[in-house]
Protein backbone atom coordinates (compact mmCIF):
# COMPACT_ATOMS: atom_id res chain seq x y z
CA UNK A 1 0.00 0.00 0.00
CA UNK A 2 2.73 2.23 0.65
CA UNK A 3 4.13 1.66 -2.44
CA UNK A 4 1.25 2.79 -3.80
CA UNK A 5 0.95 5.93 -2.32
CA UNK A 6 4.64 7.00 -2.98
CA UNK A 7 3.79 5.83 -6.52
CA UNK A 8 0.97 8.08 -6.99
CA UNK A 9 2.47 10.85 -5.43
CA UNK A 10 5.70 10.70 -7.91
CA UNK A 11 3.55 10.48 -10.69
CA UNK A 12 1.50 13.81 -9.35
CA UNK A 13 4.74 15.62 -9.12
CA UNK A 14 6.26 14.81 -12.04
CA UNK A 15 3.05 15.71 -14.07
CA UNK A 16 2.70 18.64 -12.21
CA UNK A 17 5.93 19.95 -13.09
CA UNK A 18 5.21 18.99 -16.80
CA UNK A 19 2.10 21.38 -16.02
CA UNK A 20 4.14 24.10 -15.17
CA UNK A 21 6.84 24.01 -17.89
CA UNK A 22 4.57 24.23 -20.12
CA UNK A 23 2.90 27.53 -19.22
CA UNK A 24 6.56 29.16 -18.71
CA UNK A 25 7.35 27.99 -22.67
CA UNK A 26 4.48 29.59 -23.14
CA UNK A 27 4.93 32.88 -21.80
CA UNK A 28 8.64 32.98 -23.01
CA UNK A 29 7.44 32.87 -26.57
CA UNK A 30 4.45 34.61 -27.01
CA UNK A 31 3.76 38.26 -26.22
CA UNK A 32 0.45 39.55 -25.87
CA UNK A 33 -0.86 42.14 -28.37
CA UNK A 34 -3.87 43.99 -28.78
CA UNK A 35 -4.58 45.39 -32.31
CA UNK A 36 -4.65 49.12 -32.57
CA UNK A 37 -6.82 50.41 -35.36
CA UNK A 38 -6.64 53.85 -36.48
CA UNK A 39 -9.56 55.16 -39.27
CA UNK A 40 -7.58 55.29 -42.19
CA UNK A 41 -7.13 51.81 -43.28
CA UNK A 42 -3.53 50.01 -44.51
CA UNK A 43 -3.17 49.69 -48.25
CA UNK A 44 -2.67 46.38 -49.30
CA UNK A 45 -0.09 46.82 -52.75
CA UNK A 46 1.99 49.54 -49.98
CA UNK A 47 2.15 47.92 -46.46
CA UNK A 48 0.68 44.63 -46.49
CA UNK A 49 1.96 42.64 -49.15
CA UNK A 50 5.60 44.02 -48.95
CA UNK A 51 5.37 43.28 -45.01
CA UNK A 52 4.08 39.52 -45.73
CA UNK A 53 6.75 39.27 -48.47
CA UNK A 54 9.56 39.84 -46.67
CA UNK A 55 8.27 38.52 -42.88
CA UNK A 56 6.28 35.46 -44.27
CA UNK A 57 7.35 34.17 -47.68
CA UNK A 58 10.69 32.68 -47.35
CA UNK A 59 8.66 29.82 -45.48
CA UNK A 60 5.40 30.40 -47.47
CA UNK A 61 5.35 31.15 -50.64
CA UNK A 62 1.65 30.42 -50.58
CA UNK A 63 1.11 33.71 -49.23
CA UNK A 64 2.32 35.85 -52.45
CA UNK A 65 -0.78 36.88 -53.82
CA UNK A 66 -3.75 38.68 -52.80
CA UNK A 67 -6.11 36.22 -53.49
CA UNK A 68 -3.75 33.62 -51.49
CA UNK A 69 -3.24 36.53 -48.95
CA UNK A 70 -7.06 37.15 -48.68
CA UNK A 71 -8.38 33.38 -48.34
CA UNK A 72 -5.72 32.35 -46.19
CA UNK A 73 -6.33 36.15 -44.08
CA UNK A 74 -7.93 34.35 -40.83
CA UNK A 75 -5.02 31.78 -39.73
CA UNK A 76 -3.04 34.71 -40.79
CA UNK A 77 -4.48 37.19 -38.39
CA UNK A 78 -4.50 34.87 -35.14
CA UNK A 79 -0.59 33.45 -36.10
CA UNK A 80 0.16 37.34 -35.90
CA UNK A 81 -2.15 38.22 -32.69
CA UNK A 82 -0.85 35.35 -31.03
CA UNK A 83 2.86 35.27 -31.65
CA UNK A 84 3.32 32.01 -33.33
CA UNK A 85 4.26 33.79 -36.71
CA UNK A 86 6.61 34.77 -37.95
CA UNK A 87 8.71 31.67 -36.75
CA UNK A 88 12.03 32.69 -35.07
CA UNK A 89 11.51 36.60 -35.46
CA UNK A 90 8.72 39.24 -34.66
CA UNK A 91 6.70 41.90 -35.85
CA UNK A 92 7.06 45.40 -34.44
CA UNK A 93 3.18 46.65 -33.24
CA UNK A 94 3.04 49.07 -36.09
CA UNK A 95 3.58 45.93 -38.62
CA UNK A 96 1.12 43.74 -36.58
CA UNK A 97 -1.40 46.58 -36.82
CA UNK A 98 -0.77 46.94 -40.67
CA UNK A 99 -1.53 43.74 -41.31
CA UNK A 100 -4.29 42.91 -38.47
CA UNK A 101 -5.89 46.64 -39.10
CA UNK A 102 -5.98 45.55 -42.99
CA UNK A 103 -7.81 42.39 -42.51
CA UNK A 104 -10.24 43.55 -39.93
CA UNK A 105 -10.82 46.40 -42.36
CA UNK A 106 -12.43 43.58 -44.67
CA UNK A 107 -9.18 42.46 -46.86
CA UNK A 108 -9.64 45.83 -49.37
CA UNK A 109 -7.65 44.96 -52.98
CA UNK A 110 -6.04 48.49 -52.30
C1 LIG B 1 11.24 30.76 -40.59
C2 LIG B 1 10.10 30.23 -41.29
C3 LIG B 1 8.74 30.87 -41.11
C4 LIG B 1 8.40 32.21 -41.21
C5 LIG B 1 9.32 33.40 -41.46
C6 LIG B 1 6.97 32.26 -41.05
N1 LIG B 1 6.46 31.01 -40.85
FE1 LIG B 1 4.51 30.50 -40.56
N2 LIG B 1 5.01 28.56 -40.30
C7 LIG B 1 6.29 28.04 -40.39
C8 LIG B 1 6.25 26.62 -40.07
C9 LIG B 1 7.45 25.69 -40.07
C10 LIG B 1 4.91 26.31 -39.79
C11 LIG B 1 4.34 24.95 -39.38
C12 LIG B 1 3.83 24.95 -37.98
C13 LIG B 1 4.87 25.26 -36.93
O1 LIG B 1 5.98 24.69 -36.98
O2 LIG B 1 4.59 26.11 -36.05
C14 LIG B 1 4.16 27.54 -39.95
C15 LIG B 1 2.78 27.64 -39.78
C16 LIG B 1 2.05 28.77 -40.04
C17 LIG B 1 0.61 28.85 -39.98
C18 LIG B 1 -0.31 27.70 -39.61
C19 LIG B 1 -0.92 27.89 -38.24
C20 LIG B 1 0.08 28.08 -37.12
O3 LIG B 1 0.05 29.14 -36.46
O4 LIG B 1 0.89 27.16 -36.85
C21 LIG B 1 0.26 30.13 -40.30
C22 LIG B 1 -1.14 30.71 -40.40
C23 LIG B 1 1.48 30.86 -40.55
N3 LIG B 1 2.54 30.01 -40.38
C24 LIG B 1 1.53 32.19 -40.89
C25 LIG B 1 2.71 32.92 -41.02
C26 LIG B 1 2.76 34.35 -41.25
C27 LIG B 1 1.53 35.25 -41.43
C28 LIG B 1 4.06 34.70 -41.31
C29 LIG B 1 4.64 36.09 -41.49
C30 LIG B 1 4.17 37.14 -40.61
C31 LIG B 1 4.85 33.49 -41.11
N4 LIG B 1 3.99 32.44 -40.94
C32 LIG B 1 6.23 33.43 -41.11
C33 LIG B 1 7.42 28.74 -40.73
C34 LIG B 1 7.51 30.12 -40.88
Amino acid sequence: MKKIVSLFAVLVLFFAMFISCKKKNKEDTQVSYTPSCSSSTPSFSATVKPLIQSACVNCHSEYSTYTQISSSSSSIRSSIVSGSMPKGTTLSEGQKNSIVCWIDAGKPNN
